[in-house]
């Protein structure tokens, strides 16, 4: 495979599962989606891993917090750190799965490096690319699924209780999708762009239609699975789980919030008529 950022040829990682990531801007509604598809994929028969970076694997777990919830953090070393996050999840979780024919769905991974430290830290889209390639020994995902909303959406969904990076500001957050989308002009056999304005369940179909794809044409690679409460990482479902929790209470809070003001308007809208009302009874 040639990297199209700088010509030089990716000898790619060789397993026998399926391997898919999920892209996109902060409040894309990518937990959403990974988690309903790898519900369906398990309901179809087949061993599932649903992991996230950072923070899949309990030396992850360290670094997350490091990076996300830490104090200052210079961006070179933020970039060796979720360079360092996959080196561990790609060799104690992900590379093993594969090698067993699961199917492992990640919730960002080398993708989310290129755009957030490469191009919206400014440290170099090809010098990333390439920490991130040395870093997982060349593994890439066989398919990636790059959901894009408009920054001024992802912004809404998070809401103001962003992390470190989610509060980054428009301007980070317009070069993040910027970066994306330019990763999915060069990559257009492995990157599908889905417009994920739209409901989740039609973002929901959009996916199914092309892992149901997919899934013909690896099916001698992936097996199935013979436990059904298999490996799908209960911790990273506890923790997907918690995090769509707090966005519903958000958006309950964010609606129940737009209700009083429409109230407000309305209870308003009624005085100023009877206000008008008296001063014409008066005339
Ligand atoms: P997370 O809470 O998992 O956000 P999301 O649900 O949007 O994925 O936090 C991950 C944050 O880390 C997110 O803001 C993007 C950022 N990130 C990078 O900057 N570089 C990376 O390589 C990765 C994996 C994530």
């Amino acid at each position: 495979m040639e990297n199209p950022l700088n010509g030089h040829v990716v000898k790619p990682k060789k397993h026998r599962g399926l391997f898919i990531s999920f892209e996109g801007g902060d409040g894309a509604g990518k937990s959403t989606q990974i988690f309903r598809l790898s519900m369906w994929l398990k309901k179809l028969g087949y061993s599932v891993v649903l992991t996230r970076e950072p923070g899949g694997t309990d030396i992850g777990a360290e670094l997350r917090r490091i990076v996300l919830t830490g104090g200052y953090v210079d961006a070179r070393a933020e970039a060796l750190i979720y360079a360092g996050d996959r080196a561990q999840h790609v060799t104690e979780l992900i590379m093993p799965a594969l090698t067993e024919g699961k199917i492992v769905l990640v919730d960002r991974y080398l993708d989310s490096s290129i755009a957030y430290q490469g191009a919206a830290r400014d440290l170099g889209k090809e010098e990333i690319f390439n920490l991130s390639l040395w870093a997982t020994d060349g593994l890439m995902p066989d398919a990636t699924f790059l959901l894009d909303v408009s920054v001024a959406t992802g912004m809404k969904r998070v809401g103001d209780q962003g992390d470190r990076i989610e509060v980054a500001g428009q301007r980070f957050h317009e070069r993040v999708r910027q970066e994306y989308l330019e990763l999915a002009d060069d990559y257009p056999e492995r990157i599908q762009v889905i417009n994920a304005e739209r409901h989740p369940d039609d973002v929901e179909q959009e996916i199914r239609a092309t892992v149901e794809t997919l899934l013909e044409q690896f099916k001698d690679r992936v097996t199935k699975s013979s436990d059904p409460i298999a490996e799908l990482g209960e911790a990273a479902v506890q923790q997907i789980r918690a995090r769509e929790a707090r966005e519903k209470a958000q958006a309950e809070q964010r609606a129940q919030a737009e209700q009083e003001a429409q109230a407000e308007e309305e209870t308003q809208a009624e005085q100023d008529e009877l206000d008008e009302q008296g001063t014409q009874d008066q005339k």
